[in-house]
Parts: structure tokens; C-alpha cells; sequence
């Protein structure tokens, strides 16, 4: 916007990008819309090029940069959620989230054939800055045995309770979330001090998460928000946030639209009934079964 740098786009276009992860507006962080000179250009720019109504697509740092511009801007705003964190009020998900952890679940997987063949102990670090969602739908999904996360502390005590008794028969699979305070090192030295036979591996999944092919569902979610944005732009709407609530379609002030740092107390309640687990009655079990398997 600030550079007037406009492309037309027609329902065909759709087909080239569908399938694809990132942007093609190649927008990131600002530093010049941050300053009034910045976004007074932006708004120039959009009443030069003739626009009538403004789209934007992002996390809680757009949506700051929305409430501030709208402040200025006689033109109407709404915005559609989108992150790969999950972490906005005002839609149960964003655009990404559901395909990150689609990306984190592969990849977990896929450690989990090495972990489980030397007896490791791995910890999978995965995105998310300050939420902890990425970590608990992956961590869920992939049976791990620990899953930290920024929102729960008590995790990180079972997990040490649990390491003492473990005695590299098996894998064990820590999924740790990038916004858990202690810190991915800081674990895995707390692991190697109480036991120190253990033969472990950190593995940072970074940014795989945040590119590939989009899963069905963000697909959908994008056509839905995009087509409701634009109905919600003609019906005269204006600063709000379109979103998903309850499967519904929502849109929420702007004013409203803010980080949220806690997963839902459903998920809470699955964390804590999964990684309550003892690792010895883990072992058992599997012993017991491979025992009536042969
Ligand atoms: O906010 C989304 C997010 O993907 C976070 O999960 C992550 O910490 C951050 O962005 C990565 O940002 P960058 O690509 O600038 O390192």
C-alpha cells in the first residue's frame, strides 16, 4: 500500500495460488506503517488507485496496525485471521494453523521411526511465538509423551518425574512449544542432569511449518473468509475481523481482536489427562502386547 504497488486479481487467479502456502503480497512486519508518515501514504495510495475497501489478511500485529490506520482511513477495513499460532480472539482458527500442524504431525512422525529405533529421547521444538497450539494439537496427535507448552507449567514436572524412571527401552518424544519459557535447551540440559544415560536429540521443525501446500481445511477456511469479507465490506461493514466461531461465520470489532495466550480449557484438560502418564506403565503395556503379538 505504502508504495502503491497494486495488482488486479480475478477469480482465476485463485487456481495459480490455491495450493500454495506464504503470500504473494510479500508483506511482513512493517516498520514504515508503524509511523503515521507511513500509513498517511498507505491511505494516499489506496485513494490515487481508486480503492474502496481494504482486505487485510494477518496476525495480532496487523490487527494493531488495522485499529491505528482506521483511525485515519475514511475507507472501509476488515481483516481475515491469519497465523499459523492460532492465537486471536474472535475465530477458533486462523488461516495456517491447521496446516502447520499437518506439517508438524508429518514430520513427528517421521522422527518418531529414529526414535523409536535406537531407544532416543527426542525433542521436537515446534512454532508457535507466544501459543502454545501448534504444540498441543501436534503433541496430542502424535501420541508424544510430553507436550510443554507456554499455557501449563505442571508439564514440565511430570516430564522430569518421568525421565528419572526411564530407562531407554523405548522412544520418548518431548514436544516442545517455541513460547515455553524455559526454553528448548534449558529442558534438554533438566533431562541429561536427572538422567544422565539418556541418548537424546533436539530437532527444531522452524520454518517447514510456515510454507507447503495448504491443508483442505485452510483452503475452505480461505474461500469462506474471503467471500464473507467481501459480503461483509458490501453490507457497509467495517473495522471488524471476519472469523469462525462455533463453525459459523462471526466478524468481531477490531477493538476486540486480540492475542489470546491460552488454548482452550478443553485442550488444557487433554494435556493434562495424556500427560499424566507414569513412562513405566507405558512400557508394560507395550511389552505386554508385543508378548501376545508373538
Ligand atoms: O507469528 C507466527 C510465527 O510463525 C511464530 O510462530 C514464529 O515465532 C514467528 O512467526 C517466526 O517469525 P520469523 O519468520 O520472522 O522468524
Amino acid at each position: 500500500m505504502i508504495d502503491g504497488d497494486f495488482t488486479p486479481l480475478e477469480l482465476h487467479d485463485l487456481q495459480v495460488m490455491v495450493h500454495r502456502g506464504g503470500t504473494i503480497l510479500k508483506t511482513a512486519r512493517s516498520q514504515r506503517f508503524r509511523q503515521l508518515e507511513g500509513r498517511q501514504g498507505a491511505l494516499s495510495m489506496l485513494k490515487e488507485n481508486n480503492i474502496d475497501a481494504l482486505i487485510a489478511i494477518g496476525g495480532d500485529g496487523t490487527f494493531n496496525g488495522l485499529l491505528v490506520f482506521s483511525e485515519i482511513c475514511d475507507i472501509p477495513i476488515v481483516g481475515i485471521p491469519g497465523t499459523i499460532d492460532n492465537d486471536l480472539t474472535g475465530s477458533d482458527f486462523t488461516l495456517g494453523f491447521d496446516s502447520a500442524v499437518n506439517t508438524a504431525i508429518e514430520n513427528i512422525d517421521k522422527i518418531r521411526d529414529t526414535a523409536e529405533s535406537h531407544n532416543r529421547v527426542f525433542i521436537i521444538e515446534v512454532m508457535g511465538r507466544d501459543s502454545g497450539y501448534i504444540g498441543i494439537y501436534s503433541g496430542l496427535a502424535t501420541a508424544a509423551d510430553s507436550i510443554l507448552i507456554p499455557e501449563n507449567e505442571k508439564d514440565f514436572v511430570q516430564l522430569i518425574s518421568n525421565i528419572k524412571n526411564y530407562n531407554s527401552e523405548d522412544a520418548f518424544i518431548v514436544v516442545v512449544s517455541e513460547g515455553e519459557e524455559l526454553g528448548t535447551e534449558f529442558i534438554a540440559s533438566k533431562i541429561k542432569e536427572v538422567n544422565p544415560k539418556i541418548d537424546l536429540r533436539i530437532t527444531r521443525l522452524g520454518h517447514v511449518q510456515r510454507g507447503g501446500n495448504p491443508s483442505a481445511f485452510d483452503r475452505m477456511l480461505g474461500i469462506r473468509l474471503g467471500v464473507a469479507a467481501v459480503n461483509s465490506v458490501l453490507a457497509g461493514e467495517k473495522n471488524v475481523m471476519l472469523g469462525l466461531l462455533n463453525n459459523q461465520l462471526s466478524s468481531t470489532p477490531f477493538q476486540h481482536v486480540i492475542k489470546s495466550h491460552h488454548v482452550n480449557n478443553e485442550m488444557q484438560k487433554l494435556l493434562e489427562l495424556f500427560s499424566s502418564q507414569e513412562v513405566q506403565k507405558k512400557e508394560l503395556t507395550k511389552k505386554g502386547k508385543y508378548e501376545t503379538n508373538r
